[in-house]
């Protein structure tokens, strides 16, 4: 038996960082997948081969994490890979950059594979779960946002809690985003790690931060079921700022959100982790699209036209 799957890569569009500590964030998976390939193999333990177009050094910074997120898959399934091993290939179209949701692309598509492979028959539910302790392996406390995109699809509202909220956001058609690559692999761990310090040590400061990353959540969530794409850039571009003020913007994607802004992007703002990785902008037209992405090309930035509001879950 061989096994196959897919997981979407993702954009956060409102509230990375503040998710973690329990805000409301929204994501929107893009139609960019991963695909895994699991095959047999006669000796013991798992091998892989990436054939993911990177980030230079992406895969290379990342090969322990990497090993450490599998291993813990492995785990939690209970698959006995004493005798019998498994080759696992990574392909697809997503470009595997930081903050584009890379790692949890693969953990979901991974999990499929494995799960076809070794006929469990998981449902989407379990696939999230065991996804996000893959994710574990890079980012030690994930709040569990990427894997839910990359397994569900589409746009959801997210809040971690005990139980997490996943809500989908039904957009009635999908709107152009532009995703610029600042070309620097960003470091998510050290970038929450840096958060959650700095919180402690400014506490009054910060509070007044996430009350208002809080408040544009719930105006985004509107905006977005208004189809209100003025708006959605304005509270993108206040989102990006509390995101400056908690110093996770580097200068190459400050740049980068001007430089959208400054073609006629509705809004621009980080996405992700930052401290370099990718940044979104809101182009909701197919002309300010390619306006924006010709101009960070233009710049020597890569840049991806896509959409939010389109992929589904999907196996
Ligand atoms: O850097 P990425 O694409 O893995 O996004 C991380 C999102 C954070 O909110 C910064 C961390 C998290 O676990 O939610």
């Amino acid at each position: 038996m061989s096994g196959e799957g897919i997981g979407f890569g993702k954009a956060i569009l409102f509230n990375e960082h503040f998710v973690v500590y329990g805000i409301p964030a929204i994501v929107s998976a893009i139609a960019k997948y991963t695909r895994a390939k699991v095959e047999p193999k006669e000796k013991a333990g798992w091998t892989i081969v990436d054939n993911r177009k990177a980030t230079p050094r992406y895969k290379e910074d990342k090969i322990d994490q990497q090993k450490d997120s599998i291993n813990r898959m492995v785990k939690k399934m209970g698959l006995d890979l004493s005798k019998n091993g498994v080759e696992i290939t990574l392909e697809g179209n997503l470009y595997v950059a930081s903050g584009i949701g890379a790692s949890a692309a693969s953990c979901v598509a991974i999990t499929r594979a494995l799960s076809k492979h070794f006929q469990l028959d998981y449902s989407n539910d379990e696939i999230n779960e065991i996804a996000y302790e893959g994710e574990k392996g890079y980012h030690g406390t994930p709040s569990g946002i990427d894997n839910t995109a990359s397994t569900f699809g589409g746009l959801i509202w997210f809040e971690k809690g005990e139980e997490n909220i996943m809500d989908k956001i039904n957009l009635q058609n999908p709107v152009e985003i532009v995703i610029g690559n600042t070309g620097k692999v960003a470091n998510t761990t050290a970038a929450v790690a840096g958060v959650k310090e700095r919180r402690e040590k400014y506490p009054q400061k910060y509070a007044e931060i996430f009350d208002r990353a809080e408040n544009i959540a719930y105006l985004a969530r509107d905006a977005l079921q208004d189809e209100d794409y003025k708006e959605l850039g304005k509270l993108m571009n206040e989102n990006h700022k509390l995101l400056q003020q908690i110093e996770v913007s580097s200068r190459e994607l400050d740049f980068l959100v001007k430089l959208a802004r400054d073609q006629g992007a509705y809004g621009a703002k980080l996405t992700g982790g930052g401290l370099g990785g990718n940044m979104i902008a809101l182009t909701p037209n197919k002309d300010i699209q390619e306006r924006v992405a010709n101009a960070f090309e233009k710049e020597g930035f890569q840049s991806l036209r896509t959409s939010i509001g389109v992929t589904r879950g999907s196996e």
